[in-house]
């Protein structure tokens, strides 16, 4: 199979991720709740997983908070920092991992930059938000959609400058772009363990630059007499026992992607993408292109968006089709009544993946117009 489907889980990991993973299993107990070497020895991998994350994204060790997802992190931080029936203004392309949580809370949105890869019609949107007094910002940092890639250090210092606090949804980019979270002076950044940094589903990060609130409560093998949790990070956030198989693998493609270097890996990557939008203009398709795009494009057949995928599906390529849970990026790009196909390529991507879709698109229909 040709995995073309990075965008929603990366697929084939290092072995490293692997190896990690099963001595894991072998080894390691429950972290912080014994001083047994089992115990020990599950609190050095979650320790090496927060170090590793520090360096990769300048952000203390302590406030490096292990989640299960992405979701889970921006649950946590839109829970901290956005209280019921706040202002809030995010992108035009945000995923309902941002919108559902916010839509539960009663928040009042604005939408800011609605134009696909307009970095202008972005900036200026967003900057009318902010002075019109909102509460708070929360945008992604790459549409899962379209992989447009938003000029989030601009947004950040425009929420500096107005003093908004903001939650930065790095999904689609940590492992291939930088996250600097001490530059940005984000509230939070929330991001996933299982896609361009290459760890096991299950696994995500939070990177809490504000004070956090816990949305879980339990036991942290800290403070076990309170009946509050502890008000110190980490363990302000971690209730219950860590995935530590998955945090262990998380830490070896954490170390993976620093070794291999993240602007080589997405220059890998976006070499790919751009020899798939060729492919696709020839073939007669109007893939959805822009100059700030990251490995991921979309583009439209003439048939219904899940027949052609499961077409490349019997081709032995694998693609997301549909809304790919973001009908407000889709609603911005005046896709929401059909979908889109998606095409998103990993750390993995080579010139042979290119000729197998190239053949395999040549069987589908674009759409006319
Ligand atoms: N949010 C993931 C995707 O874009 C699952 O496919």
């Amino acid at each position: 199979m040709i995995y073309l489907d990075n965008g929603a889980t990366s697929l084939h990991k290092p072995q490293e991720v692997h190896r990690a993973v099963a001595n894991t299993l072998r080894y390691c107990a429950n972290p912080g709740r014994g001083g047994h070497e089992a115990a020990m020895a599950a609190s050095r991998q979650v320790f090496a997983c927060r170090e590793e994350a520090s360096r990769l994204f300048r952000c203390p060790a302590e406030r490096v908070v292990m989640t299960t997802n992405c979701t889970h992190g921006l649950n946590i931080a839109i829970n901290s920092l956005i209280p019921p029936d706040s202002r809030v203004v995010i992108s035009g392309f945000e995923h309902n991992a941002v919108t559902r949580p916010l839509h539960a809370r009663r928040t009042k949105i604005r939408v800011a930059g609605r134009r696909l890869f307009d970095w202008e019609d972005m900036l200026e949107s967003f900057e009318k938000a902010l002075k019109s007094g909102v509460d708070a910002a929360v945008f992604t940092h790459v549409s899962n959609v379209f992989g447009y890639i938003l000029p989030v250090e601009e947004m950040a210092a425009l929420c500096r400058h107005y003093g908004v606090p903001f939650i930065l949804d790095a999904a689609q980019s940590a492992g291939v772009l930088s996250v600097d979270m001490e530059a940005l002076g984000a509230a939070f950044i929330a991001m996933p363990g299982h896609k361009g940094l290459l760890g096991p589903q299950g696994t995500g990060l939070l990177l809490c630059g504000h004070e956090p609130r816990p949305l879980l409560f339990g036991g942290t093998g800290s403070e076990s007499l309170s009946q509050s949790m502890p008000s110190y990070l980490p363990d302000s956030l971690e209730a219950g026992t860590l995935n530590v198989p998955g945090i262990a693998g998380l830490a070896a493609g954490l170390r993976y992607v620093r070794s291999r270097g993240i602007d080589k890996i997405f220059q890998q990557e976006h070499r790919a993408m751009t020899r798939a939008a060729a492919d696709l203009q020839a073939l007669g398709f109007h893939p959805f292109v822009g100059e700030h795009q990251a490995a991921t494009v979309s583009f439209m057949p003439e048939t219904d968006c899940e027949q052609a995928a499961k077409m490349l599906a019997e081709q032995g390529i694998a693609v997301r089709a549909g809304l790919h849970c973001a009908p407000l990026a889709h609603e911005s790009a005046g896709t929401l009544e059909t979908g889109t196909v998606r095409i998103s390529f990993g750390h993995d991507a080579n010139p042979g993946q290119n000729a197998h879709l190239r053949r395999a698109l040549a069987k589908i229909i674009p759409v006319k117009g």
